[in-house]
């Protein structure tokens, strides 16, 4: 049981594997809705399908709880019936788009997490010793030069002669004591990874121009959001070239994270999504990504954070890596780096 919870877990974040298998390989039209898609939607009717997961999983971490709070398990039987909290959410749901027409002019700024903030029930009594509010910290005397913190950190990365790499790395779930055997095989942009969990082997691949995931069993259907995540970190893994993901990059302000002072740059694509690039001011180096795509609820953020940058053959790649989205975390641990090892094509 534990483990389909996991496996559960894992997928959930590509959409939900059975429900989604037996559709995949169709091809991703943005315009087939929840209501066509799945089997008892009373509310969520012509929000577009592929958001479905990102809502629930939103949901799951507003009211800090498991899917099975307002589900019959965690990981099937989501369109059965019977279930209060079920209920109860579908009623928030009404009540949240409701607040969003009538006094947001229909702009999601009231979402489950509003209230929530990761309890079933929201507190109304005030809180008479809150923290005080963090300071945004001092910023610099003369206003950073975006390309000045880019050159930085293309110098910090280094220009060593890497091709390719094989990377040995552990994959730590949130609980900090269970963790999946990983493969990094990398060529150029070209990146696979292969997680192996107790049953099954997911394999996560960005072949130069497009991503995609499978097991053994078939593929695991990807949105067109994941897909351009796991693009973006291929390329900032593999060759750190920001400018082949960004047009355009724009310094903002100084901050913090962890006690270190760091340099926001808000990074734009070609179409237009922006990403928050955090640098280390000292370092140089890049220290987190942090991205948006909207639902129906508000946003999703994907947050990635690149630690412990490490040389390997004049290249520094970050020896820790953490990923969060809302509902679900990991760190990768990186083990072993064999630098210009044969990666044959085939493995992407
Ligand atoms: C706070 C309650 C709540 C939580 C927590 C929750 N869900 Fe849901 N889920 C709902 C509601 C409500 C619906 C139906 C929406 C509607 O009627 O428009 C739904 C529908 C679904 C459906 C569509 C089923 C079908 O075929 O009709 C899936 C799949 C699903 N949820 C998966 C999940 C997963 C996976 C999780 C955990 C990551 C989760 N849900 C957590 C309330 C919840
Ligand atoms: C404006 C504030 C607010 C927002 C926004 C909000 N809720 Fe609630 N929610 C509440 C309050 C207050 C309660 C507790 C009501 C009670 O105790 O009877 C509650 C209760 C619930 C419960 C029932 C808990 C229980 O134990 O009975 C569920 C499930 C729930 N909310 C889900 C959601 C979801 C999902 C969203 C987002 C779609 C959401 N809520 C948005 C205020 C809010």
């Amino acid at each position: 049981m534990k483990k389909a919870i996991k496996l559960f877990a894992i997928i959930s974040f590509a959409a939900f594997a059975g429900t989604f298998l037996a559709t995949s390989g169709s091809t991703q039209t943005q315009t087939v809705t929840a209501g066509q898609k799945f089997k008892s939607i009373k509310v969520l009717n012509d929000m577009p399908a592929d958001q479905l997961g990102k809502v629930m999983n939103l949901m799951t971490a507003s009211l800090g709880v498991q899917c099975k709070y307002c589900h019959a398990s965690n990981d099937a039987d989501f369109e059965k019936e019977g279930f209060e909290h079920k209920d109860a959410a579908r009623a928030m749901l009404k009540m949240v788009f409701d607040i969003n027409k009538n006094y947001f002019e229909g702009r999601p700024e009231v979402t489950c997490n509003t209230c929530h903030r990761a309890q079933g029930h929201p507190q109304a009594a005030l809180n008479l010793y809150p923290a005080p509010p963090e300071p945004r910290p001092a910023q610099p005397a003369t206003k950073p030069v975006t390309a000045d913190i880019l050159a930085k950190f293309a110098a910090a990365i280094g220009t060593g002669d890497v091709k390719s790499r094989k990377i040995t790395a552990q994959r730590i779930e949130p609980d900090g004591k269970t963790t999946e055997a990983e493969e990094i095989l990398q060529s150029g942009s070209k990146i696979r990874v292969n997680t192996t969990y107790p049953t099954v082997v997911v394999s996560e691949v960005f072949d130069g121009t497009k991503a995609r995931k499978f097991t053994d069993a078939g593929p695991i259907d990807l949105t067109a959001d994941e897909s351009e995540q796991i693009k973006r970190e291929a390329l900032i893994f593999g060759s750190a070239d920001l400018k082949s993901i960004y047009t355009k990059m724009d310094y903002r302000f100084a901050d913090k994270i962890d006690g270190r002072d760091v340099y926001l740059v808000q990074a734009t694509t070609a179409d237009n999504s922006r990403d928050r690039l955090y640098f280390d001011a000292q370092t140089g180096l890049l220290v987190r990504r942090m991205s948006t795509v909207f639902t129906v609820v508000g946003p999703f953020v994907y947050q990635f954070d690149y630690a412990d940058y490490k040389d390997f053959g004049g290249v520094k790649i970050p020896t820790t890596y953490k990923v969060a989205v809302p509902n679900i975390r990991w760190t990768r641990k990186i083990v072993d780096v064999k630098i210009n090892a044969p990666v044959e094509d085939k493995n992407f």
